[in-house]
C-alpha cells in the first residue's frame, strides 16, 4: 500500500454533526462530542471522517447555509474545539475532511448583505441578480432543488436573485474572479489549520448557462415527484466551465495529493467520470452514488460495477457510497438481512468506500411525526416522502434514556429500537451488523487485495454476484447472495481455499459444493 494515497486505501466515515454526540445537553451534537467518540471510530477501524458543515449558520438548511466560512457555529463549539478535535484525530491516525459549500452562502452572509444593498454595490456581481420578465415573472423557469421557484425578488433593488436551494441560500456567481479568489482563501484557511481535504457540496451546479436559458420540460415527470424534476437540468447544472473551477480548487490543495478533493455529483456515469478532470486535475473522488439509486439485484449491481470500471479514466480512482444525509438509509432500502450483504459489497469493491454514521448499526426507518419535522424540503413539499429527517436521527451509544446521545432532548427522535440497537449492545454481539462492519474493516486493512487489488467480475449465478480481488499473489473471491433463498455457487478450483469471512457467523466452512445461505456473503481466499 506504500504506493497508494490514504484516500485510496482508506475508508471514509460521514458524520452528521448535529446527530453524532452532544456534549453540552442542548440536544444537538457538537465537536467536543465527536472528540469524545474518537475511541469508537478507531475501534471501528475507519481511516477518515467527513464532517457535514459546522460553520456559523442560521441553520435554514442545517449548516448548508453558511454565514461565515472561517468559523465554527457556537452550537457546535469554537475554533479551539475544532483544532483540538483535529489534533486528537491526527494523533490517532484519523484524517479529517471538511464540507465546503461553494455554490451558495446564507442570505445573512455579509457578502450577500452587501450585494443586495444596491445595484452598484461592489459585491453585486458576487451573486446572480437579474431583472424579472416584463410582466414581473422570474427571469427563467428554474426550480429550487428544495421546492418552489429558484428566484426570489428582492424589494431593495427590485431585481431577482438566484437560489438553487432555499431562498435563504443565494447562489454565488462563480465567473466572478474576486469571489473565486475569496473562496480559495477559505480553502487555504482550513488547509493551514491542517485539514486533510474537502467534500465539495453540489460541485456540479457551480457554473450556470451564461444566458440563463429556460430548462426544457421533463417528459418523464409524474405527479408525486419533487418539483425539481419538472424540468431537465440542462442549463443549471453540469456546464463545461465548471471543470476550470474544479481544477483551480484542486490546485489550491497543493501538489502532493495528500489532501483530498471529493465532489458531490448526481449525474449518470458517463458525465460523472468527466469530473476526474483533464489529466486527472479535477476531483480526486467524484462521489459515486450508484449504489444508492440502483435496483438491488445481483445482475443490476454487476452491470453498474462493470460499466463504472469501464468508464473510469486511466488512473482515475473509483469510490463507492452506500448512504448519506440526503437519501434513505441502506437498511431501509434493502432490509435488515440484506444490509449485511451491502456492507460486504461496499467494503470489498474496488474503490474508496464512504459509510454513513448509524448505518453500521443497521438503523432502519424512523417515522417523524409532521409536527416534529425539521427538514425544509419536507416543509416545502410535504407528504411526498422527500424529507431527510429520518436519515439524520441521533446515533445510539448505549441503553440509557436518549441512548447516550444527549443529556437533554434530542433535536430529532431516536430510532424506535435504540434500547437494543446501540453501540454498546451490538459491540458485544458476535452476530451483529456492527461486529460484521468491524470485521470487514479489519479484513480490508489486513488484505491489500481488498483495497488496492485488481477487480475482476467473475459473474452472476442466480441471485449471487461473484468477483475477484487480487494483489501481490493473493487472490480473494467475494460471493454475495442478493436473494432470500439458498444459492448454489459453481466455482472451479476451490480446493484448499479458506473462508476469511461470512456475513453469517454460524457458517461452518464447507467450501466444496458451496451454497450461499439467504442473504449471505463470503470472502474466500484461494490457495
Ligand atoms: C447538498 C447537501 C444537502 C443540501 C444541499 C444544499 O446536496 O448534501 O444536504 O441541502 O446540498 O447545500
Amino acid at each position: 500500500m506504500a504506493d497508494s494515497f490514504w484516500w485510496q486505501h482508506g475508508v471514509i466515515y460521514q458524520i452528521y454533526p448535529r446527530s453524532f454526540q452532544d456534549s453540552d445537553g442542548d440536544g444537538v451534537g457538537d465537536l467536543n462530542g465527536i472528540r469524545a467518540r474518537l475511541d469508537y471510530l478507531q475501534w471501528l477501524g475507519v481511516d477518515a471522517v467527513w464532517i457535514s458543515p459546522v460553520y456559523p449558520s442560521p441553520m435554514a438548511d442545517f449548516g448548508y447555509d453558511v454565514s461565515d466560512y472561517r468559523g465554527i457555529d457556537p452550537l457546535f463549539g469554537t475554533l479551539e474545539d475544532f483544532d483540538r478535535l483535529l489534533g486528537e484525530a491526527h494523533a490517532r491516525g484519523l484524517k479529517v475532511i471538511l464540507d465546503f459549500v461553494p455554490n451558495h452562502t446564507s442570505d445573512r452572509h455579509p457578502w450577500f448583505l452587501e450585494s443586495r444593498a444596491a445595484r452598484n454595490s461592489p459585491k453585486r456581481d458576487w451573486y446572480i441578480w437579474r431583472d424579472g420578465k416584463p410582466d414581473g415573472a422570474p427571469p427563467n423557469n428554474w426550480i429550487s432543488h428544495l421546492g418552489g421557484p429558484a428566484w426570489t425578488r428582492d424589494e431593495t433593488t427590485g431585481q431577482y436573485y438566484l437560489h438553487s436551494f432555499l431562498r435563504e441560500q443565494p447562489d454565488l456567481n462563480w465567473p466572478n474572479p474576486d469571489m473565486r479568489a475569496a473562496m480559495y482563501d477559505v480553502l487555504r484557511f482550513w488547509l493551514d489549520r491542517g485539514v486533510d481535504g474537502f467534500r465539495v457540496d453540489v460541485i456540479w451546479l457551480l457554473i450556470k448557462d451564461e444566458a440563463l436559458r429556460d430548462n426544457p420540460p421533463n417528459p418523464g415527470f409524474a405527479p408525486g415527484q419533487p418539483a425539481i424534476d419538472r424540468f431537465l437540468q440542462r442549463y443549471n447544472a453540469d456546464q463545461a466551465g465548471v471543470h476550470d473551477v474544479i481544477a483551480e480548487m484542486r490546485a489550491v490543495l497543493d501538489g502532493d495529493n495528500e489532501r483530498v478533493l471529493i465532489g458531490e455529483i448526481y449525474l449518470p456515469i458517463e458525465r460523472l467520470v468527466t469530473y476526474y478532470g483533464t489529466n486527472l486535475r479535477g476531483a480526486h473522488l467524484p462521489f459515486n452514488f450508484q449504489l444508492i439509486n440502483a435496483p438491488w439485484t445481483a445482475s443490476d449491481i454487476a452491470r453498474l460495477v462493470r460499466d463504472y470500471e469501464a468508464a473510469l479514466p486511466q488512473g482515475g480512482w473509483p469510490n463507492w457510497v452506500l448512504g448519506n444525509h440526503d437519501r434513505p438509509r441502506i437498511a431501509t432500502r434493502v432490509g435488515e438481512a440484506q444490509a449485511r450483504v451491502a456492507a460486504m459489497l461496499l467494503l470489498t469493491l474496488r474503490g474508496t468506500p464512504t459509510l454513513y454514521y448509524g448505518d453500521e448499526l443497521g438503523i432502519g426507518p424512523v417515522i417523524i411525526p409532521p409536527e416534529a419535522a425539521q427538514d425544509p424540503w419536507e416543509k416545502n413539499e410535504p407528504g411526498l416522502g422527500l424529507g431527510r429527517d429520518p436519515v439524520r436521527t441521533p446515533m445510539a451509544w448505549d441503553a440509557s434514556a436518549q441512548a447516550g446521545f444527549t443529556a437533554g432532548q434530542p433535536w430529532l427522535p431516536l430510532h424506535p429500537d435504540h434500547a437494543t440497537r446501540n453501540v454498546q449492545k451490538l459491540r458485544d454481539d458476535p452476530a451483529s451488523l456492527l461486529t460484521l462492519y468491524s470485521e470487514l474493516l479489519a479484513l480490508r486493512r489486513q488484505r491489500a487485495a481488498l483495497s488496492v487489488g485488481t477487480f475482476t467480475l467473475i459473474g452472476v449465478q442466480g441471485d449471487a454476484l461473484i468477483f475477484a480481488r487480487e494483489h501481490g499473489g493473493e487472490r480473494l473471491i467475494v460471493c454475495l447472495n442478493f436473494g432470500d433463498r439458498e444459492q448454489p455457487i459453481a466455482l472451479p478450483d476451490l480446493a484448499g481455499a479458506t473462508l476469511l469471512l461470512s456475513t453469517h457467523p454460524d457458517r461452518v466452512t464447507a467450501l466444496t459444493n458451496l451454497t450461499l445461505q439467504p442473504h449471505e456473503g463470503l470472502v474466500i481466499r484461494r490457495a
